[in-house]
């Protein structure tokens, strides 16, 4: 193995590198909102939530209110646990959906991202097995990536992830990576029968379940059901975050784990950053402490749905013959599964000649990419442009099915 960055990579480094910098790759994702930024371009492919749901007044209000009452504490280093109150919040929060969750066992991260990193430095050396879904995010295969895992793919349907697969993963897994509401990228969620179904799965082959939550309250139909963790606490860690419901750039997530964990995903995040920042923690507080989020979330809640309406209409007015699609209960995605010789990777640059942007499904598949596939986001654009940016999609699909004909 040479210690040079990956192929993918613009650049080489003229130094020897880590040989974990070879499974470090630029995430496909980033790599096409580059091309969003291109004039004309309306893009269906950052997960971003739109700008207007931010709560801007409470914020500006929440800072400074902090800056005012305990301006020297929000700007001082702090524990590596998190701001006690928010940890408080977190535990109350999670009670109320079945979850027992101390406090002394709530970990504030900068955002869910870190607390996949957390989980794969803690639980995963060079070869160890891994368990992911098919597909599954993006975000989660870069993170544990560097660890140098191997990936067991476990097989599903419109209800997630078969248990029998979890019955059949090799003898010392490390964990099972799951993602039960509104799964990124195919906007699915799992069934209460089948959540326990997994657990069982789970506890019979003595494989813990990373449970990743960031898109759960943002439902749009019928509130999903009880996480993971609250069927099985001793054997979950949860990870939540407040970049859906209030906003991204906060870099605001959180991770609940069983007792035996913690303390080394506390060392790992003090090696990581020593805390995440006591202000911008402070300042989330201060806005949600009095239930805020009970107003806030139920509005975004009306907003998506509506662009999430428009989104399917627009799919069932302009993609053509063959096309498959489920219209989601919630989050921020459609799945799109083109016809037969189609390849979404291949069709994006005519796309994007076309000014419309998505992002190729292959990207969220740990092998096997089904290459067919694409994810739609619907919370970025209004629903006119959702309209005019699927259509230019189906012309697109169209135009490709026709010449192949
Ligand atoms: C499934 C999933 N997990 C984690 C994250 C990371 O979120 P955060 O902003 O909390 O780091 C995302 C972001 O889009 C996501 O889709």
């Amino acid at each position: 193995m040479t210690g040079s960055t990956s192929s993918s990579d613009s650049t080489h480094s003229p130094w020897q590198l880590a040989r974990r910098c070879e499974r470090m790759n630029p995430s496909v994702i980033r790599e096409i909102l580059k091309l969003t930024e291109l004039p004309g371009v309306r893009s269906l492919a950052g997960g971003l939530p739109s700008a207007d749901t931010f709560p801007v007044e409470a914020m500006r209000d929440a800072a400074m209110k902090v800056l005012t009452d305990t301006p020297r504490e929000a700007l001082q280093y702090a524990a590596s646990e998190g701001f006690g109150p928010l940890r408080d919040w977190v535990s109350a929060m999670l009670a109320a959906k079945g979850v027992d969750a101390p406090a002394n066992r709530v970990l504030i991260t900068n955002g869910s991202q870190q607390g996949l990193d957390l989980v794969g430095k803690v639980m995963l050396d060079a070869g160890n097995t891994v368990a992911v879904e098919t597909p599954t995010y993006l975000g989660a295969l870069q993170a544990f990536n560097p660890n140098e895992p191997k990936f067991a793919s476990v097989a599903g349907d419109d209800d997630g992830p078969l248990p029998e697969g979890i019955g059949a993963l090799p003898q010392g897994t490390r964990f099972m990576y799951v993602l039960p509401n509104f799964q990124n990228p195919t906007g699915r969620v799992i069934p209460a029968a089948r959540r326990d179904a997994l657990v069982a799965a789970a506890q019979r082959a003595n494989i813990p379940l990373v449970e990743d939550n960031p898109y759960g309250e943002l439902w749009y139909d019928d509130e999903p059901p009880k996480p993971l963790a609250s069927r099985w606490a001793e054997g979950t860690l949860y990870l939540g975050s407040f970049s859906k419901v209030l906003a991204p750039g906060l870099r605001l997530g959180f991770m609940v784990c069983p007792q035996t964990l913690y303390p080394k995903l506390l060392q790992s995040k003090q090696a990581a950053d020593l805390h995440t920042g006591s202000f911008s923690q402070r300042v989330v507080h201060e806005v949600i402490k009095n239930g805020f989020l009970d107003q806030h979330i139920p509005t975004i809640r009306d907003r998506y749905r509506t662009q999430r309406d428009a989104m399917d209409a627009a799919l069932k007015a302009s993609m053509p013959a063959g096309c498959e699609w489920k219209k989601p209960s919630g989050g921020m995605f459609f799945w799109l599964r083109l016809p037969a010789g189609c390849d979404a990777m291949a069709l994006l640059p005519k796309a994007v000649e076309a000014g419309v942007a998505y992002v190729p499904g292959a990207a969220f598949y740990a092998d096997h990419p089904d290459t067919r596939t694409m994810r739609l986001s619907f919370v970025t654009l209004p629903p006119a442009d959702i309209a005019d940016a699927v259509q230019r999609l189906g012309n697109v699909i169209q135009a490709h099915l026709a010449t192949n004909a």
